[in-house]
């Protein structure tokens, strides 16, 4: 079949992209534009990318583009994809983004906190699932001091030494990030959600700062934490200027791993009525970040596959590597909801396993029960 003009405009762009890492700003854009218009393209030039999968259908410049993807991931990782056992440990939080369901202001949200042996529970049912990475989530919940928090790690650390532990607790001091790295945690995620100030601006309240988060992150990277940032897709206000800095932000500072779903409103959030990210605009984006930064680790969110019924597959289709079931327990896991509809909430970790490791097969790959760090991180350095 012979290409179109733009099949032909996307492969050139790609193959510069997979060869030299980076684009100009105009060529970025043009790729975007182009993938975007293919997309909504007529259903005769369409490709199915997994035989498996009948809703992995996409038009030819974007199948050029996971196909690149999918090279540059296997090239790392192979056909591995990592499971991570996400623990959500309190959804009480001092800060007020707008975008999210646990926001302080959200009266409306019921609040819990697990205990020290509540979070031991998890890991000991995740550890017999195969689980090798532990990821503590939770809101600014200043109740865990930081020589809770140690006590918490440690515990983990000595129970478990063939695990990884990645902390997801937000914005602290560098004294702070350094007790929980001696304590025994690897790896944090602390996504900077913009790198554009004013963008920034309208998604936090005046207390938050990018200067900050962009501190926290260059110290966590300082400290030798494997560190993950990221970004919504769609986040309110967002434009394609803003994403492009983002990329190069992420590029620059060379993250281990890179947070990237969809914005899903909240209902009782000031962003209720704002449209949600686009799984297309997502799955684009994960593939250009594979591309421009090869070995990270990306995870096919929850929330992609919030908004679509099989966004994780798709995701994984798209570059991603990496995939975080959720081990807390069954009867708060209905609290910790950053937007409508999350997916996963009723059901048992053991299950969750399972229809994961489904999920993985069909899209062509296999789960791999290790502890899954960034390819060419040195561990123990
Ligand atoms: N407190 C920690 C922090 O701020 O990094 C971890 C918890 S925070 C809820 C984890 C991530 O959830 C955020 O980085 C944000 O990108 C994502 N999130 C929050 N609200 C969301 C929404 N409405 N839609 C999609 N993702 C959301
Ligand atoms: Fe703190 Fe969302 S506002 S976790």
């Amino acid at each position: 079949m012979r290409m179109s003009a733009n099949a032909m405009k996307i492969q050139t762009l790609i193959d510069r992209l997979e060869r030299e890492r980076t684009l100009s700003d105009a060529e970025l854009e043009e790729l975007f534009a182009i993938l975007a218009q293919a997309h909504k393209g007529p259903g005769a030039g369409k490709v199915q990318i997994c035989a498996d999968i009948p809703q992995a259908v996409c038009s030819e410049e974007e199948a050029i583009l996971y196909a690149a993807a999918r090279r540059v991931r296997e090239q790392y990782y192979g056909k591995d994809v990592y499971l991570r056992g996400l623990i959500e440990f309190t959804n009480y939080c001092r800060n007020d983004c707008r975008y999210c369901g646990i926001r302080r202001s959200n009266k409306k949200a019921e609040r819990y906190r697990l205990t020290k042996d509540q979070i031991l529970d998890c890991c000991r049912q995740g550890y017999n699932l195969g689980f090798r990475t532990f990821v503590l989530q939770g809101g600014e919940d200043l109740s865990y001091t930081d020589a809770a928090i140690c006590d918490i790690v440690s515990s983990i650390r000595a129970l478990y030494p063939d695990c990884a532990i990645t902390l997801s607790i937000g914005e602290k001091s560098r004294e702070s990030y350094k007790a929980y790295k001696d304590a025994g945690a690897d790896r944090y995620l602390l996504r900077q959600e913009t790198s554009s100030p004013a963008h920034y601006r309208y998604l936090h309240p005046e207390e938050l700062t990018i200067e900050n988060r962009k501190r926290c992150l260059s110290d966590l990277k300082e400290l030798g934490y494997q560190v993950g940032c990221g970004i919504m897709v769609g986040s309110p206000g967002q434009t394609l200027a803003n994403v492009i800095e983002d990329l190069r932000y992420m590029q620059d500072f060379g993250p281990h791993m890179i947070g990237v779903g969809p914005f899903i409103p909240h209902k009782d959030t000031p962003f209720k009525d704002e449209a949600p990210g686009t799984l297309t605009d997502t799955l684009h984006l994960l593939a250009v970040i594979r591309l421009m930064i090869p070995g990270v680790l990306l995870p096919a969110t929850t929330a992609l596959g919030t908004i679509h019924p099989v966004g994780r597959e798709l995701g994984l289709l798209a570059g991603a590597n990496v995939i975080m079931p959720n081990l807390s327990p069954v009867n708060v896991r209905g609290k910790y909801l950053l937007y409508d509809g999350k997916i996963c909430t009723g059901d048992e970790a053991a299950s969750c396993r399972h229809c994961m490791d489904l999920r993985i097969a069909r899209a062509g790959y296999k789960t791999a029960m290790v502890r899954g760090d960034c390819a060419g991180f040195a561990v123990n350095d």
